[in-house]
C-alpha cells in the first residue's frame, strides 16, 4: 500500500480508538494493538516525514474529554510513554541514553506499569485542591470531588512546612478489592465489571461522587509535574513521597546497569500473576532529574523513559467441550470449555472459537491440549492446539444447523462467516437483548443484571424488552431471591428509564451497525421518535457518520412487524423519548471558519465541533471567511486573514465561543 494511504488509514483508526478510550470507557482492541498501530504510524512518519500532518495523533494523546466535568489544564502536559517490546529494544534504548549524555553507566527507576488510569493531583499548601484525568494530556476532567474519595490519596500532606506541589500516579483497583466489589454487585442483581481497569475509568469519572466512594479505589503515585526543588533523583523523590503520605510501589527497584534492568523484568513476569494488582508491562526511566533535563523530549513522550510491554501470556490447558453460544444479534458462536487455567492473573474457563472456520483452521478438538491467551481487557481465545502425540482426537467440530437454544433455522448471510438464529422469539436473544437493554450504556437500569434477565425470561414472565414494563409487583415478587425491597427498588429503576433519553433509548434497542456513538448522532438529527421512525434511507445517510448499511437497518427495524411492534409496545408503555440540545448550539451560524497552526485538540475534533455549532469550516481562506482560529506557529493564513480584515481567535477564545 501506498504509504500515504497506509498512513491515512492508520491515522483514522487510532482517532477511533482514541474517542472509544477516552469518551467511551470501551475499547475495541487491546493496548498491544493499539501500540502496533501507533508503531507503525509512528514509523512511516520517520521514513516520511513530508507526509506526517501537523494534527497526526502521534503529536497528540489522545482525544478531548467529556463537556460534563470541568476542565483542568495540565503544564507540563501529562505524557504518554514510547514502548520497547524486547531485550533487543530495550539495550537499543539504553544505547541512545549512554551516546546522548556521554557517559558509561546511568542509573534506571525500573517501575511496574500498573493498569489503572493516570490522574494528576495539584497541592497548595500542602492541601489538596484539584484532581484531574489525563484526559488528551493537556485537558483533562476535573475530577477532585471523586479523588478526595480515594483512600490512599492524601487530603493533606504530611510536612513541617506548606508544600505546593503536583503529583502524578494512577488510580487502579487492588485486585482483591475488585473482587468484592463484583460479587457484592452480583449479589444485589447489578451485572459484574468486567475488568479492573475499565472499572476504574467508569468509577473515577462518575458525576456523582457518592458512587465512586461506593467504590474501593487504590492511589500510587510516580511522577510529578513541575519537578519539586531539593530533590535530584526519582529514589529522593520516591522516599519524600511516602514522608508525605503517599503509597509507592514496593516492586519499585533502582538499576545500575542495563542487566539489572533486564533481570527486573525476568522477574515481574513471573511474579506478574501474584502481584495484588494488574500490570501490563514496566516504566524505566532515568534515576537523575539533571540527565533527564539532558536527554528531553518528544511531542508525546519524554525520550529519558520508556515502558517494556508484557507479551499477552498464554498458557496450556485441556479443551474439555465446544459449546455454541446465540448473541443478543442472533449470532452463534461456538465457545471452548476449559479445565480451569490462570491466564494473565485470572482463572479462565471459557475462550472464544470465535466461528467454524477458526475451528477448522486451528484444528481444535475436544480432548486436545490448547494454548489459550488474554491479553488486556479483549476475551480470552484459544490460539492453537497442541494435538496428542498418539494421534488419537475426538472428531471434526461441525456447527449445528439448528439453533442450540430454539431449534429454529440458522442462517449464513452471503459472504459472512458467521451463522445466525432468525428466530426474534429465541429465548437466548432475548434474555441477551434485555441484559443490554439494562446496560449502563443503554438504558442503565440498576437492579436488572444478566441473572435476573435470565430468570425473567426462563420463567417465560418476559418475551421482548417492553415486557418488563408489564410485570406486576406479585409475579415479581414470587421470583427467587427478590424479595420486596428489591423489586420495589427496580420498579423505581424501570419508572426512571422511561424518562431517558432517546440516544439511550436506540443504543438500546440494538440495531445491528447502531451502537452508542451512531446512536447519538442520530438522536441529535431527529431529537424524537417519531421523527426518526419515519426517517427515509436517503435522510439517514445524511447523518454524520452513518452509511448505506446502518441506515437501511434502522429502516428496516422500524418498520418490521416485530421489531416495529415492540416499539410501539414501549411507547404504550410510557417511553416518548426525545433528545435534549445536546449539541453546542447554534453560537456559529452563518460562520465560515479556517483553522490554522498546531491547535492542542486534535484538529478533525476542532472542526466537528465548529460544525456542531453551525458554522462551515474550510480549508482555505478566502472572502467568505469569516472567522479565523490561530493555534500556535501560524503562517501565511494569519497574515492573509489580517490582511482581508478577518477576525482572528485563539483556539480557547473558539473553544469559549461555543460553550456560552
Ligand atoms: S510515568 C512521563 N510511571 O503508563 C512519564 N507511568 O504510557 C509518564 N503508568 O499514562 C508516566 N505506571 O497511566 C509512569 N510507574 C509508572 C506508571 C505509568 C503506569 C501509565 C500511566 C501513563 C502510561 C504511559
Amino acid at each position: 500500500m501506498k504509504p500515504f494511504r497506509e498512513i491515512s488509514n492508520l491515522t483514522a483508526l487510532i482517532r477511533k480508538y482514541n474517542r472509544q478510550y477516552y469518551t467511551g470507557n470501551v475499547s475495541e482492541i487491546s493496548d498491544e494493538e493499539y501500540d502496533a498501530l501507533m508503531n507503525r504510524l509512528l514509523f512511516l512518519e520517520r521514513e516520511n516525514p513530508e507526509l506526517r500532518n501537523d494534527d497526526s495523533p502521534t503529536a497528540r494523546v489522545g482525544s478531548a474529554p467529556l463537556s460534563s466535568f470541568s476542565t483542568v489544564t495540565h503544564d507540563p502536559p501529562m505524557l504518554s510513554l514510547s514502548n520497547v517490546f524486547s531485550r533487543e529494544d530495550f539495550f537499543a534504548f539504553h544505547a541512545r541514553i549512554v551516546s546522548e549524555l556521554e557517559v558509561d553507566h546511568v542509573e534506571y527507576s525500573v517501575e511496574p506499569k500498573l493498569d489503572g488510569v493516570s490522574l494528576s493531583l495539584v497541592y497548595e499548601n500542602s492541601v489538596l485542591v484539584r484532581a484531574g484525568t489525563r484526559g488528551d494530556g493537556v485537558r483533562g476532567e476535573n475530577v477532585t470531588e471523586n479523588a478526595r474519595t480515594i483512600r490512599s490519596i492524601p487530603l493533606k500532606l504530611n510536612s513541617d512546612k506548606p508544600l505546593n506541589v503536583e503529583i502524578r500516579g494512577e488510580v487502579f483497583f487492588m485486585m482483591k478489592n475488585f473482587r468484592k466489589m463484583n460479587r457484592k454487585r452480583e449479589g444485589v442483581g447489578e451485572s459484574p465489571f468486567a475488568n479492573p481497569r475499565n472499572a476504574t475509568s467508569g468509577s473515577l469519572r462518575q458525576l456523582d461522587s457518592a458512587v465512586t466512594a461506593g467504590r474501593p479505589l487504590s492511589f500510587i503515585a510516580y511522577a510529578t509535574g513541575p519537578y519539586p526543588p531539593g530533590m535530584e533523583t526519582q529514589e529522593d523523590f520516591f522516599k519524600k513521597l511516602q514522608l508525605w503520605g503517599f503509597m509507592v510501589n514496593p516492586h519499585n527497584r533502582i538499576c545500575t546497569s542495563p542487566e539489572q534492568v533486564t533481570a527486573v523484568y525476568d522477574n515481574l513476569v513471573k511474579a506478574r500473576a501474584d502481584l495484588p494488582m494488574e500490570i501490563d508491562g514496566m516504566v524505566i526511566k532515568l534515576n537523575s532529574f539533571s540527565r533527564r533535563e539532558e536527554v528531553g523530549f518528544l511531542s508525546r513522550a519524554p525520550r529519558w523513559a520508556t515502558s517494556w510491554k508484557f507479551h499477552a501470556e498464554e498458557m496450556a490447558t485441556t479443551l474439555i467441550g465446544i459449546e455454541v453460544q446465540v448473541g443478543r444479534t442472533g449470532r452463534l458462536t461456538p465457545v471452548a470449555r476449559l479445565e480451569p487455567v490462570r491466564v494473565g492473573g485470572v482463572v479462565v474457563t471459557n475462550a472464544t472459537l470465535h466461528n467454524q472456520d477458526e475451528v477448522i483452521r486451528k484444528d481444535v478438538r475436544v480432548g486436545d491440549i490448547v494454548l489459550v491467551r488474554r491479553a488486556g481487557d479483549v476475551i480470552p481465545e484459544v490460539v492453537t492446539s497442541l494435538p496428542p502425540e498418539d494421534g488419537i482426537r475426538g472428531e471434526v467440530f461441525r456447527m449445528p444447523d439448528e439453533c442450540p437454544v430454539c431449534n429454529g433455522p440458522v442462517v449464513q448471510p452471503e459472504g459472512e462467516v458467521n451463522l445466525y438464529c432468525i428466530n426474534p422469539s429465541c429465548e437466548a436473544r432475548i434474555r441477551k437483548s434485555l441484559e443490554h437493554w439494562a446496560s449502563r450504556k443503554a438504558l442503565d437500569i440498576e437492579g436488572l443484571g444478566r441473572k435476573l434477565c435470565e430468570q425473567l425470561v426462563d420463567a417465560g414472565m418476559v418475551r421482548s424488552i417492553a415486557d418488563i414494563y408489564s410485570l406486576n409487583y406479585h409475579e415479581l415478587t414470587a421470583l427467587e431471591r427478590m424479595g420486596e425491597l428489591r423489586a420495589t427498588n427496580l420498579f423505581a429503576a424501570l419508572g426512571k428509564s422511561r424518562k431517558s433519553s432517546l440516544s439511550r433509548f436506540l443504543t438500546g434497542l440494538g440495531i445491528p451497525g447502531v451502537g452508542e456513538v451512531a446512536s447519538r448522532d442520530t438522536a441529535a438529527e431527529f431529537k424524537n421518535l417519531e421523527a426518526l421512525g419515519n426517517a427515509t434511507e436517503e435522510e439517514l445517510t445524511a447523518v454524520k457518520g452513518i452509511g448505506p448499511i446502518t441506515a437501511s437497518s434502522i429502516r428496516r427495524f422500524f418498520t418490521n412487524p416485530v421489531t416495529s411492534a415492540v416499539v410501539n409496545q414501549l411507547i404504550k408503555a410510557g417511553f416518548c423519548p426525545i433528545e435534549e440540545n445536546t449539541d453546542r448550539g447554534t453560537f456559529l451560524e452563518g460562520e465560515t471558519i479556517v483553522f490554522t497552526g498546531t491547535l492542542v485538540m486534535p484538529r478533525q475534533k476542532a472542526k466537528q465541533l465548529a460544525m456542531k455549532a453551525g458554522a462551515k469550516v474550510t480549508g482555505t481562506i478566502t472572502g467568505k471567511t469569516t472567522i479565523l482560529v490561530a493555534g500556535e506557529n501560524v503562517g501565511s493564513k494569519l497574515k492573509k486573514a489580517e490582511k482581508l480584515g478577518i477576525r482572528v481567535v485563539s483556539e480557547e477564545e473558539f473553544l469559549h465561543s461555543i460553550s456560552r
